[in-house]
């Protein structure tokens, strides 16, 4: 499947585009891997017909807003965010009419909708430095994610006025089970993603986007960590550092429901077979309306400018 797949991208010039948290076999077949900021930054860069976007819908979106003459591929349009769930464009409209003198600031974890209504987007990896260049006075609204929200309010000092929104998966890691495992593991550096509830980040050393906790592990002379993210990252750290360990907290248990991995559903809905027939039917196409993409372009391409 591997190779059928990589003979279909030379036959139809296109390249594939993996997001860290993927299944470790769509991190093997992609010409790029990395968080949300690289992979946008990324597909401006390319010269290829088709662009495969595995990851989840927005990010699909996001490829195509930025490189509208390309064919952008998305292996399961099912696969969304729970994140960007939480914040409806429509609620957002609503919220900005009730605050006229704020600017919006969205990270990209949005729909095109939401980014049509948004001044500036962010991703994890340069929310801070985005927020930093924005004037010491500005009145900011910042979604949907109010973890990352209130960590970028607490590293720069702002007060910008939190959506309620929040990653299913990133928001289920156990605060026990951390402190257990500090316990096991004395010494040992706990690595976060923003995205983890304000008591995970208190008991954490580096926060980070996924690419900067991936470098961190790279540069960092240690040999093991604890690692409060989508699991997905391990399978890149552990190809960088393959003489370190990465331990991974595990998520609250819920009685009867719920996932007992740290794993984005979302994520996993990319499958080899999928990208086969995805390149193979040049189907589903990702569309966006040209409305919408016109009005959601100034906010990205603010965020490649000021990234
Ligand atoms: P980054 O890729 O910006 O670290 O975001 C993590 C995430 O949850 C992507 O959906
Ligand atoms: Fe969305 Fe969370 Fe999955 Fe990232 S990990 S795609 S924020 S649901």
């Amino acid at each position: 499947m591997k190779e059928k797949i990589r003979q279909l991208c030379k036959e139809k010039n296109a390249v594939i585009f993996a997001h860290y948290y993927t299944r470790p076999e769509i991190q093997e077949i992609a010409d790029f891997i990395g968080d949300s900021l690289a992979l946008a930054q990324q597909a401006t860069r390319v010269q290829a017909n088709i662009l495969v976007m595995c990851g989840v819908h927005f990010m699909g979106e996001t490829m195509k807003i930025l490189c509208p003459d390309k064919k952008v591929l998305i292996p399961d349009m099912a696969a969304g965010c729970s994140l960007a769930d939480s914040c409806k464009a429509e609620d957002l409209a609503v919220f900005k009419a009730q605050h006229p003198d704020h600017m919006v600031v969205s990270y990209v974890n949005t729909s095109a909708d939401v980014k049509a209504l948004t001044d500036v987007v962010v991703t994890s990896s340069n929310a801070k430095k985005i927020i930093d260049q924005l004037p010491q006075d500005a009145k900011i609204i910042f979604g949907p994610d109010y973890n990352l929200g209130s960590y970028i309010n607490s590293v720069t000092g702002r007060n910008m006025l939190l959506w309620n929104g929040a990653c299913h998966v990133h928001s289920r890691f156990s605060l026990e089970a951390l402190l257990q495992l500090k316990k096991e593991n004395p010494g040992v550096e706990v690595l976060a993603h923003p995205e983890c509830k304000a008591p995970i980040l208190a008991q954490s050393d580096v926060i980070g986007s996924t690419k900067a906790l991936l470098e961190h592990t790279i540069k960092s002379p240690a040999k093991r960590f604890i690692i409060a993210t989508e699991s997905g990252i391990l399978f890149e750290m552990q190809r960088a550092c393959p003489d370190k360990e990465f331990i991974p907290v595990p998520p609250e248990m819920t009685e009867g429901v719920g996932c007992s991995c740290n794993e984005c559903e979302y994520m996993r809905m990319n499958t080899l077979e999928k990208v086969y027939a995805c390149l193979l039917n040049e189907s589903p196409e990702m569309q966006v309306p040209k409305e919408t993409a016109e009005k959601a372009i100034s906010s990205i391409q603010r965020m490649l400018e000021m990234s």
